[in-house]
Order: C-alpha cells, then sequence, then structure tokens
C-alpha cells in the first residue's frame, strides 16, 4: 500500500506504525493456540454442559483454581524429570521477581487448593470437577496444542479399588452420553510407593541393557527415574518401552497387585469395557497403583487420562490423603466427535424471528423482543437493516421458522402478523394475543 506522504505521518504520529512491512506483517495467534469461534461453539457448550452435569449429579463440586501458580508446584508435583517439567512449562517470573509458570495441568493446582483451604477437614472424600485451559510447550500438530482445555476431575481422601472404578466408570459414560463410539479405557498399575524401588531396580536393569537405542533426555534420566522412559515420545525409545512391557506389572508388591485385581473386577462387574496395557506409565510423576488412558479402539492420542495419585497431598505439605482422578482432553474429544460425526446439538438456535419495517414498527418491536424474551423465547431479529427480504436472510441463515412481522399497518392496529417461515402461511393477532399465537403456532410444528 503506497499512502500520500501527508496522510502517512498522520497516521505514523497517531498509530506509531513505522512503514509498510510492520503494516504488511499482521499479528497472529501464538503457535500451537486456537480462536474457538461461534460455529464451533456448540461443540463446546456440550463437551462442557455435560461435564457439568454429569460431575453435579455424581456429588463433585466446582472448583476453579489460578491459570498460573508458584513454579515450585508443578517441579515438585508433577516431577523434575517429566517432559512436562523440564521441556513443556511456560515460566516466567513477575515484576517481584516470584517464580510463575502458566499450569501445564490441572491436579497439581487443586492439590494445593485442597490443602491451602483446609478441605482435608472436611467430611471425605472431597470431591472435585474443574474446566479450564492448560498450557505445555508441547511440539503442536493434530490434537497437540500449547493451550488446550481440559474437563477434569479429582476426589480427595478415599483409598479403595471402587473408587478408581467408579471414576472410571463415570468417565466413560460421560464420553458416551456425547456420543462417541468405539472407546476403550486402557489400563494398568505403577503400584504402591513400597513397590517402587522393586519396580525402579528391575527397570534400571532392563533398559541399561538397551540404553544404546535411547535418547539423549532418557540415558540421563533412565537411572534417576526410569519410568519416564516408557512414555517418552521418541521413536527409539518407544521401541524399547515396548519390549520392556510387563516389567513394571511384574514387580509389583502383592498389596498393589491385590489393590489392581479389585479394580478390574469391579470395572467387570460394572461392565466397563477395558483394555490391559501393561506398558501404560502416564508422563506424570504423581501416580500411584491404577493409571488409565481413554483412547477409540484403533488407538491413536488419548481422548483423556488420569489415575492413583496417593502421594501427592503429603508431598505437597498435606497430609497423608490418598487420591484419584482423571481430565478430558477437550480439543481431542472435540475432533474425534467430528471424525465420527456425532449428532451434537446446536444450543442456542432462536425460535422466533422479529421482522420490522419502519421507524415507528422498530420502536415497537423492541418492546416485542423484550415480551417474547420475559416469556422464555429465544429471539433473534436484525433491527439495523432495512427491507424484509434482507431480514429474512438472517432468519434463514439462523434456521428460525417463525418470523413476528411489524409494519406500520401493524402499529396502528396494535396488532403484529405472525408467519410460518417453512408453509409461508401467516395470520394477523392483537398484540395482547401474541405470545399465545406464538406458543400455539410453536407446538403445531413441533
Ligand atoms: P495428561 O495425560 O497430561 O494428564 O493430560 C490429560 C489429557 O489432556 C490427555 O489425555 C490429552 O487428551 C490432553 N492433552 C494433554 N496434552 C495436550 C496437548 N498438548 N494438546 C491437547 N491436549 C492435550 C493430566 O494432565 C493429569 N492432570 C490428569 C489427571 C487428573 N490425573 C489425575 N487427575
Amino acid at each position: 500500500m503506497v499512502l500520500a506522504r501527508g496522510v502517512g505521518t498522520t497516521v505514523k504520529r497517531y498509530f506509531g506504525y513505522n512503514g509498510h512491512t510492520d503494516m504488511a506483517r499482521n499479528i497472529q495467534k501464538p503457535r500451537g493456540t486456537q480462536d474457538i469461534l461461534p460455529i464451533e461453539q456448540r461443540y463446546w457448550f456440550w463437551i462442557e454442559d455435560n461435564w457439568r452435569k454429569m460431575m453435579l449429579s455424581a456429588g463433585f463440586g466446582r472448583i476453579t483454581t489460578p491459570t498460573f501458580e508458584d513454579t515450585n508446584l508443578f517441579t515438585r508435583g508433577v516431577g523434575e524429570t517429566t517432559d512436562i517439567v523440564s521441556k513443556e512449562m511456560y515460566s516466567f517470573k513477575d515484576r517481584s521477581d516470584n517464580p510463575l509458570t502458566l499450569r501445564p495441568e490441572g491436579t497439581a493446582g487443586v492439590v494445593r487448593a485442597y490443602i491451602e483451604n483446609g478441605m482435608h477437614k472436611d467430611p471425605q472424600p472431597v470431591k472435585l470437577y474443574y474446566f479450564g485451559p492448560m498450557f505445555r510447550y508441547d511440539r503442536p500438530q493434530s490434537g497437540r496444542y500449547r493451550e488446550f482445555y481440559q474437563a477434569g476431575v479429582e476426589l480427595l481422601g478415599e483409598l479403595d479399588p471402587i473408587v478408581d472404578a467408579q471414576i472410571i466408570a463415570i468417565v466413560m459414560k460421560y464420553y458416551t452420553k456425547l456420543g462417541l463410539k468405539d472407546i476403550v479405557v486402557r489400563i494398568n498399575s505403577v503400584g504402591d510407593a513400597k513397590s517402587r524401588p522393586k519396580i525402579q531396580r528391575a527397570l534400571i536393569d532392563f533398559l541399561s541393557a538397551h540404553r544404546r537405542n535411547l535418547c539423549k533426555d532418557c540415558k540421563r534420566r533412565m537411572t534417576k527415574n526410569p519410568l519416564r522412559v516408557l512414555d517418552c515420545k521418541e521413536k527409539s525409545c518407544q521401541a524399547v518401552a515396548e519390549e520392556a512391557g510387563g516389567v513394571v506389572l511384574d514387580n509389583l508388591n502383592n498389596d498393589s497387585r491385590n489393590y489392581f485385581t479389585k479394580v478390574l473386577e469391579y470395572l467387570d462387574d460394572m461392565r466397563v469395557e477395558y483394555e490391559l496395557d501393561p506398558r501404560l506409565v502416564r508422563g506424570l510423576d504423581y501416580y500411584t497403583h491404577t493409571v488409565f488412558e481413554v483412547t477409540t479402539k484403533t488407538g491413536g492420542l488419548s481422548l483423556g487420562a488420569g489415575g492413583r495419585y496417593d502421594g501427592l497431598v503429603e508431598l505437597l505439605g498435606g497430609p497423608d490423603t490418598p487420591a484419584v482422578g482423571f481430565a478430558v482432553g477437550v480439543e481431542r474429544t472435540i475432533d474425534t466427535l467430528k471424525q465420527q460425526q456425532a449428532n451434537v446439538p446446536e444450543p442456542m438456535k432462536p425460535n422466533v424471528f422479529v421482522v420490522q419495517l419502519g421507524d415507528d414498527a422498530k420502536k415497537k418491536a423492541i418492546q416485542v423482543i423484550d415480551r417474547l424474551d420475559n416469556a422464555g423465547y429465544q429471539v433473534a431479529h436484525a433491527l439495523g437493516r432495512g427491507s424484509i427480504k434482507s431480514q429474512l436472510r438472517v432468519a434463514d441463515r439462523l434456521g428460525t421458522s417463525l418470523a413476528v412481522i411489524i409494519g406500520s399497518q401493524e402499529v396502528h392496529d396494535k396488532s403484529v402478523i405472525i408467519r410460518d417461515l417453512n408453509d409461508r402461511t401467516q395470520e394477523s393477532v392483537l398484540d395482547r394475543d401474541m405470545i399465545k399465537a406464538v406458543q400455539r403456532k410453536l407446538k403445531e410444528k413441533k
């Protein structure tokens, strides 16, 4: 674009931009983030509304925690050698030099809130759910974002295999309720804290024999935290992990094995379809006992994941408290709903459209819209448009099939025209009868 000199100087003075190059380079959203446009929102309403309904009816209360927290919460809680902490955190210092991190996941913040707000003194278990954005400096690709949403659930203060099974049953019911088909929960046990030394020793032995095939990070962390090697995203490490298969399950102590067997028995009783996956260890250090992940039966990225974390509350300074939870990956779940062409309803389809012609009619339209709104209808209009044709085009785009039309004659007669936009029949009714007539018409159309 070429600007006349005088104009360019003025623009520069007012907006501080310095020439054509900056002007040409529009600012774009950061890599790995998304704009969620109105047309997409029905999926988001569907995911969130169903989550809220299901959680509230199962007795969980909503909790909202900050989107950024003290960095130490995650280094300590999620684990220093995890990919999340070592490679993926958005960490910064604020102007007072406080170390902060945009939360990469929701569990650590919920546990901090549980301790900080004295919820461990309330009757247990404490049942909480949440919905919100998480941030990870992940490699952006399909289903992998740097800002993504999780719908999460945490149950704190109860250690019983039936609780693990119940959480799994609830989330599977949720996915089914959304309309997803062919999904399965993959499940494994990483054992309790007492099992860990034996599992680690066995894994280190195994991994030492395959050291040369591991990536640089895994060579380093294999002695410190060998479980992490099993969920490394590098191909060469995945091949080793595949072979390591049963090492974790084989080295569980008796308590852990019995606990896991009970979880599976309860799942059988509840008729929840699961797949035993001895390789599954999950990418966060806090897990103990049961770990699980939901995918479609054909595999692919996890649509959600969770597990038991009996040591985390204590690790973060609270009393010894067992806990279990799960988080739905919202974007991946939406992608799968789309792939499977699930029937996701439009949340706010207006049922009445108000059309007006002329200044007086426009004024009357404002009252008519208000009356319809007060009567509980979802009312749409295009008050800024003049011609009937262009207003009806908007009604058509919104999929509204009933119109209330007001012209100067209707203003004079204290009436409105009610028009069926499908069969194009219409009738004139007095203002005072409008709500009843709209009600009758909509009932007929059902
Ligand atoms: P997670 O496996 O790290 O677990 O994440 C849970 C889900 O979030 C994943 O299964 C996936 O669907 C989604 N997700 C993770 N990273 C990304 C990404 N970069 N882009 C898009 N979606 C992603 C946790 O976060 C645990 N806090 C879950 C939990 C709750 N465990 C116990 N309670």
